[in-house]
C-alpha cells in the first residue's frame, strides 16, 4: 500500500466517522430534547432513529436534522443547550406553547445554519442571548408573546439577511441599539422590512442614527413603549415605509417635516404622546389611509390643507389636538372615509356635511367643540353623527336631535356565516363548524396591529379575510375543512383583534401534523393577508385533542373530581357531578341555556344541606366549572389579569362574544355554601351605570367564582400613571368625579340595604370603553343592616393611604369612610401622586402647597402636568375645597356622597359641561321583591376579602 493510497483511506474512514457522529449527535440531542419535555409526539417514543423512524416535527436531509417543527402540541418544559447540537438545522418553530419557559439559551448561537427562529407566544424569559448575533443566515426572527427581559443585544445588528424582526409584547427594557463603531446595531439591519418591537418597556430617545437611507423597512412598530425624546428627522430618510407606529409612547417635541417625503405610508399612528409645534404638513402621503394624531399637544392650528386632499383616507383621528376653525364640506366626499374622529378641539362655525358623503361613512365624532351652526341638521339620518358639547347643542330645537345625544356605539357582532346548513348540538369541548360538524377546532387569535380600514358595522371585509384564509390552506394542502373569524375588536393597544377557529377535515380532531402545519402557516408568516388587513401577528391555544392521542390527548376527559355516567344524548350531556364537598349536583346541559339558567342555579343549592336553600338572585346567570374553563382557555396564563389574596382574576369570552372577568377562589380560600349565598344575593342586587355589574357566578365541582362584566379600559390607576395610554384632561377627570361619586352614592343611599364599600381607591374605579367610571370590588363591602342602622363595628380593612382615620380609630365604620377615601381619590385625580409616595401623604402635600389667595390656589407644583394647560383647570379649586372636606378628621363634618355628587354636578356645570340626569327612580326598579329584613350575617372575610383591586395589578400588560 503506497503512502497516498494509506492517506487516502485515513481521509475516507475520517469523513465516514465524522459523519457518522454528527449523525449521532443530533440522534443523542432529539433525546436529550424528548427528555426535558413533556408531551413530545408518540411517534417518538417509537424507532432510535429520528431521520428515518418518521418522528412527528423533526425533518431530516442527509440524516441530519433540518428542522424542528412543534407549533401549539402542548409542550412543557425548558430549552436545554441540546439544542445548540443540531449545526444543520434551518428552522427551529416551537411557538404557542405556552408550557415553555425559562431563558433562551445562549448556545442557540451554534445553530449556523439557522434561518427561521420561531418562539411566539411561549413563556420563555430572560436576557436574549447576544449570541444570537452569531446567526448569520437568520432570516426571521420572532420571539414576540413572551417576558424576555433586559435589553435588546446589540449583536442583532450582526444578521445582515434578517428580514422580519419581532420581539413584540415582552418586558424589554433599555434603548434601541445603533452601531457605534464598535458595535453593530438595528442601523445595520438593510435588508429587514419589518421592526416590530411594540408592547415592551424600550426607554430612551430614538437615535437619529437609527433610520438611513439605505433601509428597506416598511413596518415600523414602536407603539406602546416608554420612548422618549423627539421623532429624529432621519426618519425622513426610509422611503419605503409603509406603516409607521410610534403612538403611546413619550415623544416630544416637533414632528420633523420630511415626514411628509414618506410618499408610501398608508398607516400612521403618532396617537397619546406629547408632540408639540405644528400639526404636520402631510400633504406627500397621498396614500395615506389610517392616521390617528390624537391625544398630543400641538399648538393650536387652523384646519390643514390636507384634510380634504388625501383621497384614500379611511379614518382620521385627531382628538384632543388643538384644531381650529371650520371644517371643509369636502372632507367629508373622500370616498372611502369611515371614521372622522376631531372630537375635543376648537371646531367652530357651520358643519356641512352635504356634497354627497363618502357611503361607507360610520362615524364622525365632533363632540366638545365649538360648531354653532348645522345648516340641513333636519335631513339628517346618520346613526353616527356626534355634536354633544358643542354649541348647537346647547339651542332648544336642537337638544332632542340624535345628535345631541351619545349614542350607544356597539361594533356590530360578527362570526363566519353557517354554510347553508343548520348546527347541530355539539357535546362539550366539541364546536359547530361552518359547514355544521361537530369537531375540535385549533383556536387563536389574530392581532393585526394596523389595518387601513377603521369600520365597525360594514362586515363584508372579514368575509374576505376568511376567503382569503381559506384558500390559502387549500393550496398549502392543509387537512383543514373550514374556518370561522369571529368576535372582532379593538384592544387597548388599538390593535384588530379577531378569533379564529380551524376546523380539522374529515375527523373531528386534528392529528399532530395537522396542527403543526396550520399553526406554522400563521407563526411563521406564510400566511400573508395582502389586503387591508395589513401586518398581524398571531396566538393560538394550545391543542389538546390530538387523534394521534397521547399526552394531553383525548383520554384527558375523566378527571378525578367528576365520573362520567351520562352520553351524548341528542346533544344533552347528563353528567353527575361529585362536587368536592360532597354535594351532589343533578345538572342538566343543553344548548338553550338562557331559559333555565334560574332554576339551574337553585338546583346547586341543596336544600338539604345548611346552605339555607335557593338563593335570591336578580338577573345574575349560573355557569358551570366547564363553560367557564373553555372561555378561558382552562383559565391559561395568558388569560389571567390579576390575582389577588383570594385567588386569581381571568378574562373570558362568552360563546355571544361578551368580554367577562372571572374571580375565581384559589382552593383553601373558598367559603362555605351559605357564605357565598349571602354574598351572591348582595351583588345581584346591584345594578347601576357606575357600578361593575355582576353577570354571574360558579359553585360546581368545588369552586367558587364571580363572573362580573369586563371593563375595557382598566382601572383609573393604570390611566392616571399612564400605564394605559389614555390621557385623562381635566374635563374627562371631572367626569370620571362624579360618574364615581354617583355609583358610591347610589351604595350608600339606594341599595337595600345599604352597602359600605371600604375600599375606595383608584385601583378600584374602571373605566368603560367610553370612560365611564364603574365602582368595582366589594371586596371589604359591608352592608349595614337595619337594626344598627348607623355604623357597623368591624376589623379594620382597607388600603392605606386611603382609609379613614376615624374608622381606623375607632373602629366604627360609616358611610362617611367612604367619603374620606373619595376625597383622596379626588386629590389623586389632579395630582396623579399615589396617596402616600415616598413617605409623604398627598393631603398634607396638597394642604401644605395650597394658597387660596393666588390663581389655582398654587397648586401648579403638585398638579399632574398631563392635566392640562393651568388656563383650562375651571372649577379645580372648588375640586379641591371639596375634596378637603371629605377628608376632614371627623366623619361628622365631612359631607354625604349625595352632597359630594351635588358638588360635582355644580362644578361641571360651572365649567360648561353637562352633568347629564340622574333619575334616581330608574335605579330602584330593580330592587322591588327583595327582602326588606335582610340581614348580613357579617362573619369572617369573604371570597372578596382581600387589598388588592378587582383588576389589580396587569401580569401582562400586553
Ligand atoms: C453598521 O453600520 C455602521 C454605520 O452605517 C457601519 O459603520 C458599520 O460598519 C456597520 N457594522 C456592521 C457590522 O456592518
Ligand atoms: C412605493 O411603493 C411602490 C409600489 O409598491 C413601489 O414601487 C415603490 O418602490 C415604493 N417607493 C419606495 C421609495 O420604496
Ligand atoms: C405642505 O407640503 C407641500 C409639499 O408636499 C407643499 O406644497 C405645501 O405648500 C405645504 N403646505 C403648507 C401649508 O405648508
Ligand atoms: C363594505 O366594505 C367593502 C370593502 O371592504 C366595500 O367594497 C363596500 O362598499 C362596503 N360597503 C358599504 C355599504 O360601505
Amino acid at each position: 500500500m503506497s503512502a497516498t493510497t494509506g492517506g487516502l483511506l485515513v481521509l475516507i474512514i475520517f469523513i465516514q466517522v465524522s459523519i457518522s457522529t454528527s449523525q449521532n449527535t443530533d440522534r443523542v440531542a432529539l433525546q436529550a430534547l424528548k427528555h426535558v419535555w413533556q408531551g413530545t409526539p408518540l411517534s417518538w417514543d417509537e424507532g432510535t432513529d429520528p431521520c428515518s423512524g418518521g418522528w412527528v416535527g423533526i425533518t431530516c436531509t442527509n440524516s441530519r436534522v433540518t428542522s424542528i417543527i412543534l407549533s401549539s402540541t402542548g409542550l412543557t418544559g425548558t430549552l436545554p443547550g441540546d439544542i445548540g447540537q443540531f449545526t444543520e438545522l434551518q428552522i427551529l418553530d416551537l411557538s404557542f406553547n405556552t408550557g415553555l419557559r425559562g431563558s433562551l439559551t445562549p448556545a442557540i448561537g451554534n445553530l449556523a445554519k439557522l434561518t427561521n427562529l420561531i418562539l411566539v407566544g411561549c413563556s420563555f424569559n430572560g436576557p436574549i442571548p447576544r449570541t444570537i448575533g452569531n446567526l448569520e443566515r437568520l432570516r426571521i426572527l420572532s420571539l414576540n408573546n413572551n417576558g424576555f427581559s433586559d435589553s435588546i443585544p446589540a449583536t442583532i445588528g450582526n444578521l445582515k439577511n434578517l428580514y422580519w424582526l419581532d420581539l413584540s409584547a415582552n418586558e424589554l427594557t433599555g434603548s434601541l441599539p445603533v452601531s457605534d463603531g464598535v458595535q453593530p446595531g438595528l442601523d445595520n439591519l438593510t435588508h429587514a422590512k419589518h421592526f416590530h418591537l411594540g408592547d415592551n418597556q424600550l426607554s430612551g430617545v430614538i437615535p437619529p442614527t437609527l433610520f438611513n437611507a439605505n433601509m428597506s423597512l416598511i413596518h415600523l412598530l414602536f407603539e406602546n413603549n416608554h420612548l422618549r425624546g423627539s421623532i429624529p428627522s432621519t426618519l425622513g430618510l426610509v422611503k419605503s415605509l409603509e406603516t409607521i407606529r410610534l403612538d403611546r409612547n413619550s415623544l416630544r417635541g416637533d414632528v420633523p417635516s420630511n415626514i411628509n417625503n414618506l410618499v408610501n405610508v398608508t398607516e400612521m399612528y403618532l396617537s397619546n404622546n406629547l408632540l408639540t409645534g405644528p400639526i404636520p404638513n402631510l400633504t406627500g402621503m397621498h396614500l395615506l389611509n389610517y392616521l390617528d394624531l390624537s391625544n398630543n399637544s400641538f399648538s393650536q392650528s387652523d384646519i390643514p390643507s390636507w384634510f380634504s386632499t388625501l383621497e384614500s383616507l379611511t379614518t382620521l383621528k385627531m382628538r384632543f389636538t388643538n384644531l381650529a376653525g371650520e371644517l371643509p364640506a369636502a372632507l367629508f366626499s373622500i370616498p372611502q372615509l369611515q371614521t372622522v374622529d376631531l372630537s375635543n378641539n376648537r371646531i367652530n362655525g357651520s358643519l356641512d356635511i352635504s356634497l354627497d358623503p363618502s357611503t361607507q361613512l360610520e362615524l364622525v365624532d365632533l363632540r366638545t367643540n365649538l360648531i354653532s351652526d348645522f345648516p340641513g341638521s333636519r335631513q339628517y339620518t346618520m346613526d353616527y353623527l356626534i355634536l354633544v358639547g358643542n354649541p348647537i347643542c346647547t339651542e332648544s330645537d336642537m337638544m332632542g336631535q340624535k345628535f345631541c345625544n351619545l349614542p350607544t356605539i356597539t361594533p356590530a357582532p360578527y362570526a363566519t356565516p353557517w354554510n347553508n346548513c343548520a348546527p347541530p348540538p355539539c357535546g362539550s369541548d366539541l364546536v359547530a363548524s361552518p359547514n355544521c360538524q361537530c369537531a375540535y377546532p385549533l383556536v387563536g387569535s389574530f392581532f393585526f396591529k394596523a389595518p387601513a380600514f377603521s369600520a365597525v358595522t360594514n362586515l363584508t371585509i372579514y368575509d374576505s379575510l376568511h376567503n382569503l384564509l381559506m384558500s390559502f390552506f387549500r393550496n398549502a394542502t392543509l387537512p383543514v375543512d373550514s374556518l370561522s373569524l369571529s368576535n372582532p375588536s379593538r384592544n387597548l393597544e388599538d390593535y384588530l383583534v379577531i378569533k379564529l377557529q380551524v376546523f380539522p377535515s374529515g375527523q373531528p380532531s386534528f392529528n399532530r401534523t395537522g396542527i403543526i402545519g396550520v399553526a406554522f402557516s400563521l407563526s411563521n408568516q406564510s400566511f400573508k393577508p395582502k389586503t387591508d388587513f395589513n401586518t398581524y401577528t398571531f396566538n393560538a391555544e394550545i391543542y389538546k385533542y390530538f387523534s394521534d392521542s397521547g399526552p394531553g390527548g383525548a383520554k384527558r376527559k375523566t378527571s378525578n373530581t367528576g365520573i362520567i355516567v351520562g352520553s351524548a344524548v341528542g346533544g344533552c350531556v347528563l353528567v353527575v357531578l361529585l362536587v368536592l364537598a360532597g354535594v351532589y349536583a343533578v345538572r342538566q346541559k343543553g344548548r338553550a341555556e338562557k331559559a333555565v339558567q334560574q332554576s339551574q342555579s337553585f338546583a346547586l343549592w341543596d336544600p338539604t344541606s345548611q346552605s339555607g336553600g335557593v338563593p335570591q338572585l336578580k338577573g345574575a346567570r349560573s355557569f358551570t366549572f366547564e363553560e367557564l374553563r373553555k372561555c378561558t382557555s382552562n383559565f391559561s396564563e395568558t388569560s389571567m389579569i390579576g390575582t389577588g389574596g383570594y385567588g386569581n382574576v381571568y378574562k373570558g369570552s362568552l360563546p355571544n362574544g361578551q368580554l367577562i372577568a372571572i374571580k375565581r377562589a384559589r382552593q383553601g380560600s373558598t367559603q362555605g355554601g351559605l357564605e357565598f349565598k349571602t354574598e351572591l344575593e348582595l351583588l345581584s342586587r346591584v345594578h347601576h351605570k357606575n357600578v361593575v355589574a355582576l353577570i354571574g357566578f360558579c359553585f360546581d365541582q368545588g369552586e367558587q367564582m364571580l363572573v362580573y362584566e369586563y371593563i375595557v379600559n382598566g382601572t383609573l390607576k393604570d390611566s392616571l400613571s399612564g400605564r394605559s395610554g389614555i390621557r385623562l384632561d381635566w374635563t374627562r377627570r371631572l367626569k370620571i368625579a362624579l360618574g364615581a361619586a354617583r355609583g358610591l352614592q347610589y351604595l350608600h343611599d339606594l341599595a337595600d340595604p345599604p352597602i359600605i364599600h371600604r375600599d375606595i381607591k383608584t385601583n378600584n374605579i374602571l373605566l368603560d370603553q367610553r370612560l365611564v367610571a364603574k365602582v368595582a370590588d366589594f371586596g371589604l363591602s359591608k352592608p349595614l343592616s337595619d337594626v344598627n342602622r348607623t355604623h357597623v363595628t368591624t376589623q379594620v380593612k382597607g388600603t392605606m393611604g386611603y382609609m379613614d382615620p376615624e374608622y381606623y380609630m375607632t373602629q366604627q365604620l360609616t358611610e362617611k369612610s367612604d367619603v374620606y377615601s373619595f376625597g383622596v381619590v379626588m386629590l389623586e385625580l389632579i395630582t396623579a401622586r399615589n396617596p402616600i409616595e415616598k413617605g409623604k401623604y398627598i393631603v398634607r402635600e396638597v394642604k401644605q402647597a395650597m394658597d387660596k389667595n393666588k390663581e389655582l390656589y398654587n397648586l401648579h407644583d403638585v398638579l399632574d402636568p398631563t392635566i392640562g394647560l393651568s388656563s383650562q383647570l375651571k372649577g379645580l379649586e372648588k375640586f379641591v375645597d371639596l375634596s378637603l372636606m371629605c377628608v376632614e378628621e371627623r366623619g361628622n363634618q365631612r359631607p354625604s356622597m349625595s352632597e359630594v355628587v351635588k358638588e360635582l354636578e355644580s362644578i361641571l356645570t360651572f365649567v360648561g359641561l353637562n352633568p347629564g340626569s340622574e333619575p334616581s327612580s330608574s335605579t330602584s326598579a330593580s330592587y322591588e321583591g327583595v327582602g326588606k329584613d335582610y340581614s348580613h350575617p357579617y362573619s369572617n372575610d369573604s371570597l372578596f376579602a382581600y387589598s388588592g383591586g378587582f383588576m389589580p395589578q396587569k401580569l401582562h400588560p400586553k
